[in-house]
This record gives C-alpha cells, structure tokens and sequence, in this order.
C-alpha cells in the first residue's frame, strides 16, 4: 500500500494554488441573522505577544485552582498582510498561556461559539483520559459548553505543554485556523540556583495561511492535506517578528512550542552558535545539549539557553531554516518550494539583542531522572500512505486507518511497554502519545543523542525508532497518532486501551 511518486501533477499545483473561494466559503452564512453589532469575525483578534503583553494573557492558579473561560471563536486576523480571519481563544492568537504548578485543579469552561464541533486535548499532560480531563471523545457542539476539570499530580514534571482542540476529523483545521496554547507548569528547572533568576520567554511557533478571505481551516485542497497544509506567514506568539533581550554576561531562557499544523520547524543561531537545550518535551533533561540545528515537528517543545556574547555582541537571530517534509531526495518529489514547505530562505523569528560579554558557567548536571526498568511486552507500527481507489490518500498505521471501535493496543495499567515505530513511506510523521510520556531508546540502531522524556517525536522517512512507555497512574482510552494534524485527520491514529 506504500505508494511509490504519489502526488500527481494536478496535486502539485493544488499544492501551491490560491485555492477555490468559493467552495471554501461553503457552510458559512448561516451564523449571519439575529445579533446587533459587529460579527464575531469583524473584531479583530490580538496576538498573545511577548513581554508585557504576555503577562496580561497568561493565567494563573491561585490557591491550587486555576479557573477560567475558554471562548473558540472566529475573528479578523491581527495581520494586515495575513489571513483576514483566524479561529481564537478569548480573543487571542495563540490563546492564554495556562501557569499552574504540581497539585494544582484545573477547571476550564470551554464554549463553542465555531460553527463546527470542538474540544479541548491537554497534550503532553499526565492525566485521565477519561471523564472531564484529557478526554478527546467529548464532543462539543457549536453554540454549546464543556466543563473540564481535572487534578495535576503532585509528581507532575514541570515544564511546557500544550492544549489545543483534538475532536476528529477537524483537529487540523482548527488548529491551522490559530486554535492552541501554551500550558506553563512551573517548578523543576525554574527552581534550580543557576537557572532561577534567568530571563525566560516563551515562544509559540505557528504559521498561517495567506488566503483571502478564506483562512486555512477549513478543509483545503486534498494536495495540501496530504502534505499538511503549512502557510508562508511565520509567527512567534502571534507577532510578525519578535524582539528580545539577551541580559549582559547572562543567559536567556527561551521555551519553544512548535502548535503549527504540520510544518516542521528547523532551528538555529544566525551566528552559528548552538542553542542548549535543558528540557524536552516531558521535562528537564539530565543535562544541557548543544544543538547547532533543533528540529522541532509539531506538538514537540524545548526549552533552549542562548548565552550573551555569541556574535561579538552584535544582533543575532533565530531563524527557520528551509526544511523537507519529504524525505528521500532519490524519489521524485515535488518542486523544490514544496519540499522546503514553502520556505526557500532563512527567514528570522526573534530578533536578540545582544549586550555581549561571556555568560556565567552552567551546571553540567540538571535534574537526574528515574531510571526506566525492562518491558514487559514489545509492539510494533508501521506508518505508511498510499492511495485507495475512490477514497484518496489514506494514511495508515499497520496498514490500518483510524477506527475508533477497534482498540490497536490494549495495555496493563502500570505496565512498561517497547514500542518498535517505523516510517516505510515517503514523508515525515511526528509520533505523538497521549497522556504518558516515552523515552526514546534506540534511533537506527544508534542510542539517540536526547536523553529525555517525550511525547512527540519526529519520524522521518526510513527511520526505525524504539521507545519505551511506562502506563502508569490512569486507566482508560485514548489515543496515539501523527501530529501533521491532516495526516491525523485522514486516518493516522489508533486507539490504546489501559486497564488494570
Ligand atoms: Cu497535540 Cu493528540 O495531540
Ligand atoms: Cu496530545
Ligand atoms: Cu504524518
């Protein structure tokens, strides 16, 4: 089933068309009668921001409980060069960054005023899947409201996670559309003496679509959602470009989230200098690594150093280098704007000023991890695409795509598990588990050179990946899938079920 050059020549122009308005403005209209003043989407929604204005998005328990409102809803985009509506969170592109600590409830009133089905996913969380909490079966219908509510353990690892709506069959378009936001849980690394009093910035990496009217989320071109649709404009917490400040002989933390649809971002210093990444997706890792390049695939994060100093204290930048979802440079691929997402140039995402001056020296240790004992049971999945008569592309998983009345992986609660991950087809696929974070153990045969917790993890063309997952604390089911959002859409998830 694994297709040989599978886009044909009217999918690749698809690929990069303008698109067909008129269908894409199908199914709207009708939300136009009744209310007075200005249509929801002629508000003008505001981008998160960084410094001050970040502070005022960003939302924080008190008292154990961090309580609020999260209202979906389609506004005019904040871009004058970009798409002329975006789908926000109160308001706001990506939405509020969620604060909490360890212990904390949760209680998140979710109201759909979309004109399509939504729900709330907490990615990267280690909570029910059941219930209130992180249940992506719940069904949110235009016009109604959820409740969520759930509790943090009190062993919960620290670090940035992510909430985002997960309702099949239009995750991709409304998170394209702008749906998503950060969840900062605080502690760990934050308390460490050396990294304590260190600058930290969070940066939410997100691309959006051109298309006028029309954004990307509803269902575009088939070409595009079978690459995963990815648009030329490039934001960092909702802003065009991004200032920050380096501090004089210090370091700055950034924490990377990359909620893009499907486009894989590859990051580095314009000087050449590496980025030190200290936490992963599940956390700190054990100690600082230098990554000259990071490639960060969607739903993944990472929390990077950048000391002063690194260009003779000139400006530096951090750039999106051009990067190929289609692998296997041998096999005939699309045109070359394609297999860059677009992207042909370095384009800059944060400005750094840069006071220079050396930076003070870091622990070489950060926080140690429990080790991980054996599994006791291995499995094996393949990801795969090809196309079926009268169906289009499918994308697979053993062969298989998504059902949810058939449970692909059936698991002992507080059990450890191998899982072997291959990518026998043509393009990239990030894996991503819900609810219990994995180590990655081998990578081509090679121990991969990140030691550390994570949820989503890149599989590129021809790679073999062994990860090992410990089931613990919750029962129930949920799911694991590609996060480019369409590949998961069309067909690429499967069911876990975790009982006792
Ligand atoms: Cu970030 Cu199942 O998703
Ligand atoms: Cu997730
Ligand atoms: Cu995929």
């Amino acid at each position: 089933m694994n297709a040989g050059p599978m886009l044909s020549r009217r999918q690749l122009l698809e690929l990069t068309a303008a698109g067909t308005a008129a269908a894409l403005m199908a199914g709207w209209g009708l939300r136009r009668g009744g209310a007075a003043g200005p249509l929801p989407w002629q508000r003008r929604a505001q981008p998160l921001g960084s410094g001050a204005i970040e502070a005022a998005s960003r939302i924080r328990s008190r008292n154990g409980l961090l309580q609020l409102q999260l209202v979906a809803e389609r506004l005019a985009g904040p871009w004058p060069d970009g798409p002329r509506q975006v789908l926000a969170y109160n308001g706001l592109v990506p939405g509020p960054t969620l604060e909490l600590w360890p212990g904390d409830t949760v209680a998140i009133t979710l109201i759909n005023r979309l004109d399509q089905p939504t729900n709330l996913h907490f990615h990267g969380l280690h909570i029910s899947p059941a219930g209130q909490a992180d249940n992506i079966f719940l069904s949110v219908a235009p016009g109604a409201r959820q409740e969520y509510r759930f509790r943090l353990p009190v062993d919960h690892p620290s670090g940035l996670f992510y909430y985002h709506p997960h309702h099949h069959g239009t995750v991709a378009d409304q998170v394209f559309g702008g749906l998503g936001g950060a969840i900062v849980v605080r502690g760990g690394l934050d308390d460490l003496p050396d990294l304590a009093n260190v600058p930290t910035s969070l940066v939410i990496l997100k691309d959006f679509s051109l298309r006028q009217p029309p954004t990307g989320w509803h269902p575009g071109p088939m070409g595009a959602r079978m690459r995963g649709r990815v648009g030329p404009l490039l934001t960092v917490n909702g802003e065009r470009t991004t200032k920050l400040d380096i501090p004089a002989r210090g370091w700055l933390r950034l924490r990377l989230l990359n909620a893009a649809n499907a486009r894989v971002y590859r990051l580095a210093l314009s000087d050449g200098t590496p980025l030190l990444q200290i936490s992963s997706d599940g956390g700190a890792l054990e100690e600082p690594l230098a990554q000259q390049q990071l490639l960060l695939a969607p739903g993944e994060r990472a929390d990077v150093l950048v000391g002063s100093g690194g260009n003779g204290g000139r400006q530096r930048s951090l750039l999106s280098l051009p990067y190929s979802t289609f692998g296997r440079p041998m096999l005939a691929g699309p045109p070359q704007a394609d297999r860059h997402q677009g992207q042909a140039r370095p384009q800059p995402l944060l400005h750094l000023r840069d006071p220079g001056g050396q930076p003070p020296q870091l622990p070489g240790r950060l926080l140690a991890h429990a080790p991980l004992g054996p599994p006791v049971r291995q499995r094996r999945f393949r990801f795969s695409h090809g196309m079926r008569p009268g169906h289009g592309m499918q994308f697979l998983i053993n062969g298989q795509s998504f059902d949810h009345h058939r449970i692909d992986a059936a698991v002992k609660l507080n059990s450890i598990e191998e899982w072997e991950l291959l990518n026998v087809g043509m393009m990239d696929h990030p894996f991503h588990l819900h609810v219990n974070a994995f180590q990655v153990v081998e990578h081509n045969g090679q121990p991969p050179a990140l030691q550390g917790w994570k949820d989503t993890v890149l599989l590129q063309p021809g790679d073999q990946l062994r990860i090992r997952i410990p089931f613990n604390d919750f029962s129930g089911r949920t799911v694991f899938h590609c996060h480019n959002l369409d590949h998961e859409d069309l067909g690429m998830m499967g069911l876990v079920e975790i009982s006792d």
